[in-house]
């Protein structure tokens, strides 16, 4: 593995305004002394922009505070080949990771074009960018929708993942496929992350922790897929934001092989909390730090507010990361227990709504 100091370089990151982009850039601050950093999101209103405003307001206010760093925020869109080529002509940079995306299963049944826009057009952009102006890492969001209606527990990188159920995951295997033929054909080495049900504060209210307080808080009723039998497997943001700084440190070799042609230098890596948890105690476990967080009064009927419903269209009955190539490779496994993590949603919940 190519190491890779943080310290000095010019880093790119997509998807800046969006809820892991905003936090990774936030670590950068601290982790990348001198570097210069460069976010870029288009703000679309695929969920509250105010949310995503919020986010970059934090972001300008914490980086002028600091000598440390030069961040720069483009409004923008990836999917712009012309934007992308003049910024990459401008920067040169040293490390690009792909966040941006238009993320969500159930949205991608009734907006395809959202999808092939950003997630294919998009990214294909920026693996072009990176061919023109060469990159020491280029590592990008990938999903554990690629698993599918995978039966096999936990999920493996090693799995066969060519049965997407929804064009999300469709999107998101493609751009491990057209990540592998650029490490292959232009030697560029990339990390492509398997990111597990990532949750946290100022996260994004389309997930279900978030759309169910935001429910529960107005009186609605929510709907529990596949009547509650279902598993995911939660991933505090913070442990998704420190697996991927580890993996920006550390590149795939740049190798040849015994035909004198680059072997890619072509990673893949599941970042999951590893412990799935049933839909239901999931939900119990966010209704008791609501509670406890004041968001909620204690005599609040959740029995009332609940709907167990059939299995939507796109959805998967279990996700659950296999994570023993990344503590290997990086030494890391996510630490934050899903109750940890609920209590600081909440916190924040309760702070950011300012509910009495
Ligand atoms: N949150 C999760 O649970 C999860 C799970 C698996 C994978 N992922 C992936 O991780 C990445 C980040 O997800 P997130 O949860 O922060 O989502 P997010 O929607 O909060 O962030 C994505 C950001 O990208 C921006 N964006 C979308 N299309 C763009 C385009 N064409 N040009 C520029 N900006 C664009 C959006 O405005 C948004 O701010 C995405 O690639 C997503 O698919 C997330």
């Amino acid at each position: 593995m190519q190491k890779i100091d943080l310290n000095n370089k010019t880093i790119l990151v997509t998807g800046a305004a969006g809820f892991i982009g905003s936090n990774l850039v936030k670590r950068l601050f601290k982790d990348a002394a001198g570097s210069t950093i460069v976010g870029i999101d288009n703000m679309n209103a695929y969920y509250d922009v105010s949310l995503k405003e919020y986010r970059l307001k934090d972001l300008s206010n914490i980086s002028k505070q600091s000598a440390n760093n030069q961040y720069n925020f483009v409004r923008g869109d990836i999917a712009d080949k012309k934007l992308i080529d003049n910024l990459f002509d401008k920067y040169h940079f040293d490390i690009v990771v792909n966040l941006a995306a238009q993320a969500g299963v159930r949205y991608s049944i009734e907006n395809p074009d959202a999808y092939i826009q950003s997630n294919i057009i998009g990214f294909y952009n920026i693996l072009e960018a990176c061919r023109h102006n060469p990159v020491e890492h280029l590592v990008y969001a990938s999903s554990s929708s690629v698993y599918g209606g995978n039966r096999k527990v936990p999920f493996s990188t090693y799995d066969k993942v060519d049965n997407p159920v929804s064009l999300y995951a469709a999107t998101k295997k493609s751009n491990e496929l057209f990540a592998h033929c650029y490490s292959k054909l232009y030697n560029i080495p990339t990390t492509g992350l398997r990111f597990f049900t990532v949750y946290g504060p100022a996260g994004r209210p389309d997930m279900a922790y978030f759309s169910f307080t935001n429910k529960l808080i107005k009186g609605e009723t929510i709907q529990i897929f596949n009547y509650g039998n279902c598993r995911r497997d939660f991933t505090y943001v913070d442990d998704i934001v420190e697996g991927v700084v580890r993996v920006m440190c550390g590149a795939p070799d740049r190798r040849n092989g015994d035909d004198g042609l680059p072997i890619p230098p072509y990673a893949v890596y599941n970042i999951g909390g590893g412990q799935p948890e049933n839909l239901l105690d999931f939900v119990r476990t966010l209704q008791e730090e609501l509670v406890r967080a004041n968001v909620l009064p204690p005599d609040y009927d959740f029995e009332a507010h609940k709907e167990l419903v059939p299995m939507s269209p796109g959805d998967v009955p279990t996700t659950y990361a296999d994570t023993k190539d990344l503590e290997r490779d990086f030494g890391f496994t996510p630490q934050i227990t899903l109750r940890e993590g609920l209590r600081k949603f909440a916190d924040w919940y309760k702070d950011f709504y300012r509910i009495n």
